[in-house]
């Protein structure tokens, strides 16, 4: 008769004591998801637009470069998506504008899709469309991790390169701000972890793919974290506040959002990667060990504070947060980080889910309709789950 380890044996108990009657999430339920997400792809601009935004479909096009890694079914459908977001995105126009509302939750207006300008805004210029780049650094960021998953999967060059000249119009700004670090946005309004924390993320991911200039990613990667580390951004509970007041350059105690929690751990598991250094990772696991506790309730599903209004912008976070531990639990495996991803993805399914479609409160009920932003948010947990399971 085999013996189980006494502690395989604890954790099988614990778990099952956790999850009573929930399903674990499947490869299928993953593709059911995928397909769904697909109705809302417009393929003529490349784009999840109306049903979600700019920045979004960046999101988008990153779970399905995960879920693709995972599942051949995926990766073969994958490649044309790719390759058309890649073509017809960067075509598209942007006129777009973001505000801090209240709570430091962001919103984005746009000129030509909802969230609509509200009345009596002026409009921005037309803005240029210049490739993946526009008035924003973090929606830079976004898409140059989209291009980074999608060279991940396809091995296609062209995409690298765009990550890597997203980078070089990311890293002009570093050290613009009174503060340091990088500006949110070219119009210099706010100094935020997320602009920050994309920037160290994309450098890092660049250290580990960038060939001959691996070392000039590497050192661009320790300089922001150098930068961030002491920025106080970080606060005395290990979580990450919204950002900087860009007059004494102090932590502003803005909200503590699930996606500025989460794009750090995959910046510090490359960082790692690149350097050998393990150091990275016991900061990157106090962050994590810190954001479930402080963002999960009583049974262990993620929440973010403004559920349910979290705009079209907050309904993306929790997401980044999952697809972020998933990096650092395939660097580093802890079994609490699988539960916590097993645990949400499968709340995901039972609770949250109306036919094919996810939506925002990952322990349900179900809110209606469900988009393009819910729905990849959710996958990012699903994927998380099967990719680590
Ligand atoms: C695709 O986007 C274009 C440009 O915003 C829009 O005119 C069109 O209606 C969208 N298509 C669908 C099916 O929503
Ligand atoms: C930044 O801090 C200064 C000094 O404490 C304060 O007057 C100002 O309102 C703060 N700015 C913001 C945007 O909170
Ligand atoms: C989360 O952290 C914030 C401040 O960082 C604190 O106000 C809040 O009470 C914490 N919530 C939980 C559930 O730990
Ligand atoms: C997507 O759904 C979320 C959650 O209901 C909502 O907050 C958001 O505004 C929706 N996005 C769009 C573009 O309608």
């Amino acid at each position: 008769m085999p013996s189980f380890p006494s502690s395989f044996v604890a954790v099988l108990a614990s778990t099952t004591a956790l999850l009573p009657q929930i399903q674990a999430v499947t490869t299928a339920n993953a593709e059911q998801a995928y397909n769904q997400l697909q109705t809302w792809y417009n393929e003529s601009i490349g784009l999840y637009i109306p049903s979600t935004g700019w920045w979004n479909s960046a999101n988008c096009i990153t779970v399905i470069a995960d879920l693709a890694a995972i599942d051949p079914i995926v990766k073969v459908e994958s490649l044309a998506v790719f390759q058309n977001t890649y073509v017809r995105a960067q075509q598209y126009n942007l006129q777009m504008q973001k505000v801090v509302g209240p709570g430091y939750l962001p919103w984005t207006y746009y000129g030509h899709h909802w969230p609509f300008f509200p009345p009596g805004w002026q409009w921005p210029s037309p803005i240029q469309t210049n490739g993946f780049l526009n008035g924003y650094y973090d929606d830079e960021g976004w898409w140059g991790l989209a291009w980074v998953a999608a060279y991940d999967v396809t091995g296609n060059p062209w995409y690298l390169q765009e990550a890597e000249s997203i980078f070089e119009n990311i890293k002009a700004s570093f050290g613009t701000t009174p503060c340091g670090g990088v500006w949110w946005d070219k119009a210099h309004t706010y100094v935020n972890a997320i602009a920050n924390e994309l920037f160290l993320d994309l450098a890092a991911h660049l250290a580990n793919r960038g060939g001959s200039k691996s070392f000039y990613y590497l050192s661009w990667a320790e300089r922001q974290w150098k930068w961030f580390s002491n920025s106080g951004l970080i606060n005395i509970q290990h979580t990450i506040n919204d950002g900087l007041n860009d007059t004494t350059c102090k932590n502003n105690g803005g909200t503590v959002w699930s996606y500025n929690q989460g794009v750090i751990l995959g910046g510090l598991s490359e960082l790692s990667r690149a350097t050998n250094d393990q150091s990275y990772l016991t900061i990157a696991k106090e962050i994590a060990d810190a954001a479930i506790a402080n963002l999960t309730d009583s049974n262990g599903i993620l929440h973010d504070v403004c559920e349910p209004n979290c705009g079209a912008d907050g309904s993306q976070f929790k997401g980044v947060f999952a697809r972020n531990l998933q990096i650092l639990q395939k660097a580093s495996p802890e079994g609490r980080y699988a539960a916590f991803l097993q645990t949400n993805a499968n709340s995901i399914w039972a609770n949250d889910r109306e036919g094919s479609e996810l939506s925002l409160v990952w322990s349900g009920p179900f809110l209606s309709p469900a988009n393009a932003s819910t729905q990849s948010s959710a996958m990012d947990a699903i994927v998380g789950a099967l990719a680590t399971s």
